[in-house]
């Protein structure tokens, strides 16, 4: 058992769960993840390990409530605990000296992309971020990021927060600035984001690394659930990833294959909102 220190939420259905995991906080790296069970019997859930304190024997989960089972894991109080946190999981980024690193998040992916940014900065890469969202209230860990980065952007789809408009027009601006043309780039959000974003450096010939989230089960590589397209080769997430070059990722097959279960998905919230409103009833 594994108990919840904290639960935070950054943004709507976003938490911050901040785990008692000493094991996982001492050998985790930069890059690797979590497979959770909320009990016995539930789903399992891979999460980027957010950040670790070795010393108090932490690891914080950032978790967006889209089904049953992230809702399960979001309702856990401080003091409540989670049945199963298994890992550290995936390989670590890989870490060099690049010189100016653009780092990207969509969304929910700035949660992924937040220990990857600590880690270039800390490998004395100068760090350029740009985070995005629908609106403010999805912009997450701005002033975390902005502590490790040289400049932040901030960009949201109606303007409520920082630039009106996508992650990807920024990049453009420092694309055509020789000042500010990054030696690297690192993208994690959705996937039509992070193929923009590959699209835009191979042209210039840039590094480029993204986070993949397909579909995970075990985590270890057995059941060939999380498989991706890398080059024309098959790769699983959970081993060889979760991060591969941008520049060398179907990411339509990713988007088909993470549509797979959308219709059964979809039919079991609505079970659960049918099931919400009756209780509802009988309370009134
Ligand atoms: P969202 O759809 O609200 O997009 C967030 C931001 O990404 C936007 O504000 C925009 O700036 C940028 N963006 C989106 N589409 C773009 C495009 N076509 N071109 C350029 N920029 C674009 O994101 P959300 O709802 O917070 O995130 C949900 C998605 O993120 C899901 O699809 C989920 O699978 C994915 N996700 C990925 C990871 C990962 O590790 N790669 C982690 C968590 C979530
Ligand atoms: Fe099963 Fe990766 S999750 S092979």
């Amino acid at each position: 058992m594994f108990e919840v220190l904290s639960n935070e939420v950054l943004a709507p259905d976003l938490h911050r769960l901040v785990v008692k995991a000493p094991r996982v906080a001492r050998a985790r790296k930069a890059g690797q993840f979590v497979i959770v069970r909320a009990d016995i019997g539930d789903e399992r859930i891979p999460l980027t390990i957010g950040d670790a304190d070795s010393e108090a024997g932490t690891i914080s989960l950032f978790i967006q409530a889209i089904g049953a089972s992230t809702r399960k894991l979001v309702g856990i109080a401080p003091g409540g605990h989670i049945r199963d946190v298994a890992g550290p999981l995936g390989m670590a980024t890989h870490l060099e000296k690049w010189g100016r690193a653009v780092c990207i998040g969509g969304g929910v992916g700035t949660a992924v992309l937040y220990p990857l940014v600590k880690a270039l900065e800390k490998t004395g890469n100068e760090i350029t971020t740009i985070i995005g969202g629908r609106s403010a209230s999805y912009v997450i860990l701005q002033n975390e990021l902005k502590v490790l980065s040289k400049n932040l952007f901030v960009t949201t789809d109606d303007g409520s927060l920082g630039e009106k408009g996508l992650v990807t027009q920024v990049l453009a601006r420092l694309l055509s600035d020789p000042e500010q043309r990054p030696h690297v780039v690192f993208a994690v959000g959705p996937g039509p984001m992070m193929k923009a974003v590959a699209e835009m450096t191979r042209a210039e010939k840039i590094p480029t690394m993204v986070s993949l989230n397909p579909i995970m089960i075990d985590g270890t590589g057995m059941c060939g659930g999380c498989r991706v397209d890398v080059g024309g080769e098959v790769k699983f997430a959970c081993v060889d990833g979760p991060e591969f070059d941008g520049h060398l990722v179907d990411f339509d097959l990713l988007r088909d294959r993470l549509g797979t279960y959308r219709e059964q998905e979809q039919a079991q919230n609505h079970v659960q909102e049918q099931a919400k409103c009756k209780i509802g009833r009988g309370l009134a």
